[in-house]
């Protein structure tokens, strides 16, 4: 019974509740990880803030030149996935940290004719540094957890090529559900889950059928629409069920499993 949780890493997500969950009980958990309030603290430290970027079809992402993958992996490698892993390992949980380049366990393609929209209009971005995830090394995740550990996984990703590309963690988080044939994903944030109304936490959509997941789509704004597209990745992947949920309700996995939050099945 594998188990893949994401942890987003905006303002507002918790830690612990997830650390404390994992410390509680032998559990077959990869975990996933963002870590976008790092990524901007980190980038506003550096003197080259953040930028987020539309794409023609509505979808926001983080600027990419190289100048900003650096920062992605300073922050995201660096300071936390390492405070993730030592947190849950001063509770006794043995974990091991792995951005996609450890193993090579996340083997991306490099985005090309990356657009985005500026000033009303369609500009070509040739120097982005993203890309998608096409494997997901199951041996090696699977090894790790035979062996009694937790995969924390996280961006960047590389290529074939050896290159680092960003990749969008709610994303790997359902291709690592999809290639481990994982029972659920769990994408933990920082909302109760998929909002009617974006400013009214009590709105959350308690179900969503999978049939039905394009008409909830124009809902979600923002990064919001990135997760609605991972779950419905994962779903299209073999993965039965997603559940969208608080990581700080405590105890976050089990309560986002039994319909805390959003659930797509
Ligand atoms: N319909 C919606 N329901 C809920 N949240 C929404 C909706 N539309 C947009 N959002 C936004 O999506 C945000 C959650 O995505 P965000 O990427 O900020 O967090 P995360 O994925 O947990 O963190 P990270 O990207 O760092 O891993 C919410 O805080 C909210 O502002
Ligand atoms: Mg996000």
């Amino acid at each position: 019974m594998t188990t893949v949780v994401k942890l987003g890493g905006a303002a507002g997500n918790a830690i612990a509740p997830v650390v404390d969950e994992l410390a509680g009980g032998p559990a077959d958990v990869v975990l996933v990880h963002g870590g976008s309030e790092e990524v901007d603290r980190l980038a506003t430290a550096l003197g080259r803030p953040s930028e987020y970027l539309t794409s023609p079809s509505g979808v926001v992402s983080r600027r990419c030149d190289p100048e900003d993958l650096e920062i992605v992996t300073l922050a995201l490698a660096g300071r936390v996935q390492t405070e993730i892993v030592r947190s849950l390992g001063a509770r006794g949980v043995r974990a091991v940290g792995l951005s996609g380049v450890d193993g090579r366990v996340l083997l991306a393609r490099r985005r090309r004719g990356v657009r985005a929209v500026v000033d009303g209009r369609v500009v070509h971005r040739a120097n982005d540094r993203s890309g998608t995830v096409e494997t997901v090394d199951v041996e090696l995740l699977r090894t790790l957890l035979a062996a009694g550990l937790v995969p924390v996984v996280g961006p960047p990703a590389v290529t074939a090529d050896g290159e680092l590309v960003n990749v969008d963690a709610d994303r790997v988080a359902a291709d690592v559900a999809a290639a481990l044939a994982a029972d659920a994903l769990v994408l933990l944030t920082n909302v109760p889950g998929l909002l009617a109304r974006i400013d009214d936490p009590s709105s959350v959509i308690g179900r969503v059928d999978r049939s039905r997941l394009e008409e909830f789509l124009p809902l979600a704004h923002g990064r919001m629409k990135k997760k609605l597209l991972a779950a419905q990745a994962a779903l299209e992947g073999g993965v039965a069920r997603v559940a969208i949920a608080a990581s700080s309700h405590v105890p976050p996995i089990a309560r986002a499993l039994a319909g805390d939050g959003t659930v797509i099945a």
